[in-house]
């Protein structure tokens, strides 16, 4: 009998296209949706296991094997440096880590920025691009709502994400620099895709294919 993967889906901005590629390649998800109470959804017939996790925990459950892939953004997995392998790189879910201020507070360069108050949901990114650029700045860690951060003077700047700009914008900041670019990843667990290779290959080339025909449609148009 075939043994069932488990995939992990993270709640956000990336669940709905992880949700349409899946099914585009016969793992379709009847039944799960982000908001659902039942955080584990199973179907008998594709041998498929869905979870439902908070994104920045997504990796962890596949870091453990308690799911065999996952779809999570570049951003989490800088962020939390967990043991897993990335498989592939879907593409969607564009977006950058930059660093922003209030208009108001704009200085002419990044070094002017030293020692202040920078609140992020990723303070080891943050810490590291710093540190790169000889700048001492504290860190102070949120876990969501960042833009606040300066609007209320609990830090001068912010590292946060940028995906279509609306934050920023209607929170009257700046951005300053741009620290690097995300897009969603499908990752597995090393030994599950040692002991379920056929399975996930077989995955990974169907993802691969579609991604490239979807490509093409784009181009086409
Ligand atoms: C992310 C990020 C920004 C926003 C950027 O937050 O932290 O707040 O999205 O997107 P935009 O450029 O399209 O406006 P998210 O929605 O994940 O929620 P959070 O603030 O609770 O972390």
């Amino acid at each position: 009998m075939e043994e069932y993967i488990t995939i992990a889906l993270p709640k956000g901005k990336l669940f709905k296209r992880s949700l349409d590629l899946l099914a585009k390649v016969g793992y379709s998800a009847e039944g799960v949706s982000e908001n659902s109470r039942k955080l584990v959804i199973a179907n008998e017939e594709t041998k498929v296991r869905f979870i439902i996790t908070k994104t920045v925990d997504l990796p962890t459950y596949v870091e453990y094997g308690a799911a065999d892939i996952g779809i999570i953004g570049k951003d989490v997995l800088l962020e939390e440096q967990k043991d897993v392998y990335e498989l592939l790189d879907l593409g969607f879910g564009k977006c950058r880590l930059m660093m922003a201020v209030p208009e108001a507070k704009k200085r002419s360069e990044l070094k002017d920025y030293a020692h202040l108050r920078v609140a992020t949901k990723y303070p080891r990114c943050a810490r590291e691009y710093f540190d790169k650029l000889g700048i001492q700045m504290e860190i102070v860690k949120l876990n969501g709502s960042i833009e606040l951060g300066p609007l209320i003077g609990l830090s001068e700047l912010i590292v946060d994400i940028v995906e279509t700009g609306t934050t920023i914008k209607e929170n009257k900041l700046m951005e300053v620099d741009s620290i690097f670019t995300s897009t969603a990843r499908l990752i597995a667990n090393p030994v599950s895709f040692k002991l379920k290779f056929e399975r996930l290959h077989k995955l990974v080339v169907d993802l691969r294919a579609v991604l490239a025909a979807e490509k093409g449609d784009k181009k086409a148009k």
